[in-house]
């Protein structure tokens, strides 16, 4: 694991196919200072308003399908990395429409939740190595925490690019391929966990007394400003609840609470029915 956008990282030619939530995010990051595309980005999206939105960008040539139906093959020509960033289902279609414009040794990179490499390298001919990652949604803010795991034909240089451009977002995780559906519960919909806790708490605020703003602070900021204590701190978490926590206390009265919740059962049978839920959709239904 490492850390935040390391400053000065030099990337090569980026086409990213699908620049919607999460293929935006990514550009965001490679469009920071400090991160350099030499041979530039290219982008494509379905609509012309899409990408005439995202052609005001510096140094970004931005192509809609609806103008130019041979986009993504004009994008993928020359480019030493293809981030895939399409709905899954529409993923088996793009590669189809771009496997032949690929030049050998170009590394396809997935963001397509639960689209396999095996997939991916099915589609793709044999001298095109294949990486799958799984970012979330703070990568917006470039702090998301991506899994990123390695295909059958990618070498360690092409796992290198792969970390470095998910970097420019956030950190990030190498894992096997077949433990990425096991991040996807932890960190790809951690995200609307955190916001359910945070919808909760403040439900409980404004029972309080609390109007709906006041809350809104107390809970926003307390989620905010104890992530950044343990981002900070250097300490772990159960370290800095004990340090809030003093014996006979308030907070140790509301904590045991909290424990006679179980809420490690509750989390392991919320992620195994995430996982459950991956291999439905892996079988098709
Ligand atoms: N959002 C997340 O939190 C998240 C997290 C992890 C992984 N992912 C993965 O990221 C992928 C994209 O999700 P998203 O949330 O970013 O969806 P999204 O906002 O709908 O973005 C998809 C984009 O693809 C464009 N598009 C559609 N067909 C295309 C084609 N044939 N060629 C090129 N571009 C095309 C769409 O353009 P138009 O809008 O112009 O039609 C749209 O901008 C999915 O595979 C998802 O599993 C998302």
């Amino acid at each position: 694991m490492s850390d935040h956008t390391e400053p000065n990282t030099t990337l090569p030619s980026i086409a990213i196919l699908g620049s919607g939530s999460m293929g935006s995010a990514i550009l965001s990051g490679l469009l920071q200072p400090g991160v350099s595309v030499t041979g530039g980005i290219r982008v494509t999206n379905r609509t012309r308003a899409k990408a005439q939105e995202l052609a005001k960008l510096p140094g970004v040539t931005s192509l809609a399908l609806e103008d130019q139906p041979d986009a993504n093959r004009t994008a993928v020509t020359g480019a030493t990395v293809v981030l895939v960033a399409v709905k899954p289902a529409m993923v088996p279609d793009l590669l189809r429409e771009i496997a032949d414009a690929l030049e050998p040794g170009t590394i396809v990179i997935s963001v397509a939740a639960g689209v396999t490499v095996a997939t991916f390298e099915s589609l793709l001919p044999a001298s095109i190595p294949v990486l799958r990652s799984m970012p979330n949604t703070p990568s917006v803010v470039g702090r998301g925490v991506t899994g990123l795991s390695a295909g059958t034909r990618s070498r360690s240089d092409d796992l290198a690019v792969g970390r470095a451009i998910f970097e420019t977002v956030g950190t990030v995780v190498e894992v096997p391929e077949n433990q990425l559906d096991a991040l996807s519960t932890i960190s790809g919909s951690g995200p609307a966990y955190v916001f359910l806790l945070i919808e909760e708490l403040t439900k409980t605020a404004v029972a309080k007394g609390f109007t709906p703003e006041q809350a809104a602070v107390l809970v926003n900021g307390t989620f905010r400003g104890a992530s950044e204590l343990l981002a900070q701190s250097g300490r772990t978490p159960e370290e800095l609840r004990i340090q809030v926590t003093s014996p006979k206390g308030t907070t140790e009265r509301a904590i045991a609470v909290l424990q006679q919740a179980n809420l490690t059962a509750t989390f392991d049978e919320a992620t195994d029915a995430a996982l459950h839920r991956a291999k439905e959709l892996a079988a098709g239904s």
